[in-house]
């Protein structure tokens, strides 16, 4: 069945327990990437605007079932209510009556029935921020009484709830909410909040996610050629499955970084103390093996000694690397090549950086090549690119908004274009209840 999209629904004057990916890195109680927040913006504004009231619930990190104050969500639901304009109040208890609007972020224990109906009795005009879902460890679990408990959360009339616990019959989805689902990032995961509440609630793809979707359906079923890949960065264990799928429509792959250092480990040649994937070699030996026609390795290579120490830099051929050295950047004759295929493409995915692009000087290709992908972007070339730190450099490169489509999934992006289904968007698509 096709997804419901809330662009074309009329999703109004009504509770949407919302379900963004807002999992944002976080240091001293501050969030420094505020990346998802601002790409879940549209969504949330819209719901808004539309005279809904709004529950938001997600995660940030991995805490498993562990009441952690470490990982608490309320440096985020912070940020948001600084970007939304609105008070920012904590609670974990009674729900403030002033008048609002307000941005109240709830940290009652939400398996105890009195927080939900605090929740369901917030004003239209506040926003609930719920406290990091994966404190419950149900959520993971995918337990479906905590799916029903979420939903109900959603109820437009808190004494419906008392009648359905009476009779044991639920009244959830009689056209008493609905959950919104914009955390495409997160939803190669089953979990309670991404996959489990559609079968309890009426359930829409929100606005990112539905851009998310259109733009990496636009490479895997439309795609218009020259069709250029660009990898790169240490992990090939995770791009893998992209990689062959999309190896099969491109017509030509550039790798840079950890995974092209591996491919030269996998031919034999020496690269030192590089950092690689050790335990991928043979995985990356069958790419060069499967792909060899439109496979272009880098023709030199940057490197250094242990300390990167500055005289110890030098650009060599690849067989020239010396056990002592690592590949720490693809050098001037690469990214005259990679240019050259960049120039020509119509559609361009990249994830992975091309070296240690955190480090200068080691920043240069990574930096000269997200600048020409960004020339051929909005126009040019339709180009797509995603992963934490493909997102950091095209951001570092000043490159973001040149950029068609810069995915807030990194494992989720690899994932779908691997061409497999991710269960949040799947649940999307059963259609419990309309
Ligand atoms: C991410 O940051 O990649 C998503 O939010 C998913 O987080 P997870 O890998 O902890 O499920």
């Amino acid at each position: 069945m096709a997804i419901k999209y809330l662009r074309t629904s009329s999703v109004k004057n009504t509770t949407v327990l919302l379900r963004p990916d807002l999992n944002c890195p976080v240091e001293n109680g501050e969030v420094t990437d505020d990346f998802r927040i601002v790409e879940s913006l549209p969504t949330i504004k819209k719901l808004i605007a539309d005279g809904n009231k709004l529950i938001i619930c997600g995660h940030l990190g991995r805490p498993k079932g562990q009441w952690d104050r470490k990982i608490s969500f309320k440096p985020v639901a912070k940020k948001l209510s600084e970007y939304l304009k609105i008070k920012f109040v904590e609670t974990g208890a009674k729900i403030p009556e002033a008048k609002g609007p307000h941005l109240i972020f709830y940290t009652g224990n939400l398996m105890e029935g009195v927080h939900r109906q605090q929740i369901q009795s917030a004003k239209a005009e506040d926003v609930v921020f719920l406290e990091n879902m994966r404190f419950y460890k149900q959520e993971e679990e995918n337990d479906s009484n905590f799916a029903k408990q979420l939903a109900s959360l959603a109820e437009i009339y808190p004494h419906t709830i008392g009648a359905s616990d009476k009779d044991g019959q639920s009244k959830i989805g009689n056209g008493v909410g609905v959950y919104v689902n914009d955390a495409f990032g997160v939803d190669h995961h089953s979990s309670v909040s991404v996959s489990g509440i559609p079968k309890y609630l009426p359930a829409y793809a929100g606005l990112l996610l539905e851009k998310e979707i259109k733009s990496l359906d636009a490479i895997l079923k439309n795609v218009h050629h020259p069709f250029v890949v660009m990898t790169g960065g240490i992990k090939l264990s995770e791009k893998i499955g992209a990689l062959k799928n999309l190896g099969e429509k491109a017509d030509k792959i550039l790798v840079g970084g950890g995974v092209a250092s591996l491919i030269f480990k996998a031919k034999g040649l020496e690269v030192g103390i590089s950092k690689i994937e050790e335990g991928e070699i043979k995985t990356a030996w069958q790419i060069e093996k499967n792909f060899k026609d439109k496979l272009i390795l880098p023709l030199d290579v940057v490197v250094a000694d242990e300390k990167m120490d500055k005289n110890s830099i030098r650009v060599c051929a690849p067989f020239e690397v010396r056990k002592n050295e690592m590949i720490l950047d693809v050098g001037p004759k690469t990214i005259l090549a990679f240019s050259k295929e960049i120039k020509l493409a119509k559609t361009i995915v990249w994830s992975g950086p091309m070296g240690l692009f955190e480090k200068k000087p080691f920043h240069t290709a990574t930096m000269a090549l997200a600048r020409l992908i960004g020339g051929r972007g909005k126009g040019r070339a339709f180009v797509v690119a995603g992963g934490g730190e493909t997102v950091d450099a095209i951001r570092q490169a000043h490159q973001f908004e040149h950029i068609d489509h810069v995915s807030t999934g990194g494992g989720a992006m690899l994932e779908y274009l691997a061409g497999k289904k991710l269960p949040g968007i799947e649940a999307l698509a059963q259609h419990h209840l309309s």
